[in-house]
């Protein structure tokens, strides 16, 4: 049985992991808009896996006898400046979901719950892989500047992501 503490933040962060599914989501929607079809997929893809993130912690908390309480999702926003600005908010959204799980494993340590300590590890690997993926794009943007060849070359390969 997982302790009240531990349960609240769990419950929180399905809803953190759903949020970035939304907010992949409606980035993807934007980059339509503005005819960016690579960008829109790597996003779509991207707010997927948010989905199974959230789903992942849905059912630890259920294979732990706890209770799912889902909570209202905060709307995301709908427009951004230019691809630069969705990819900077994406790193810095990023940094926050790590900051998130490292809470939680530091509560669960505190705590001495070790099966929610060791169930979080993959998360802590997959934050480090998110924020590269999330800072390597964002760099690459940077280095093409007001190319719009350049651009276009990047929206090509992103748009390659399975
Ligand atoms: Fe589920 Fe991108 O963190």
């Amino acid at each position: 049985m997982l302790k009240e503490k531990i349960l609240k933040i769990l419950n929180k962060q399905v809803n953190e992991e759903l949020f970035s599914s939304y907010l992949y989501l409606s980035m993807s929607a934007y980059f339509s808009s503005i005819n960016f079809e690579g960008f829109a997929k790597w996003m779509s893809l991207q707010s997927k896996e948010e989905y199974e993130h959230a789903m992942k912690i849905y059912n630890y908390i259920l294979q732990r006898d706890g209770k799912v309480t889902l909570t209202k999702i905060e709307t995301p926003k709908t427009s951004w400046s230019s691809a630069l600005n969705v990819f900077q908010e994406t790193l810095k959204h990023e940094q926050h979901i790590t900051a998130c799980i490292h809470n939680i494993v530091n509560m669960a340590i505190q705590e001495k719950d070790h099966a929610t300590t060791n169930f979080f590890q993959w998360f802590v690997t997959e934050q480090v892989e998110e924020v590269a993926t999330a800072g390597s794009i964002l760099e690459k943007i940077k280095m093409i500047g007001d190319s719009k060849n350049g651009l276009f070359i990047l929206d090509r390969e992103l748009g390659q992501r399975q």
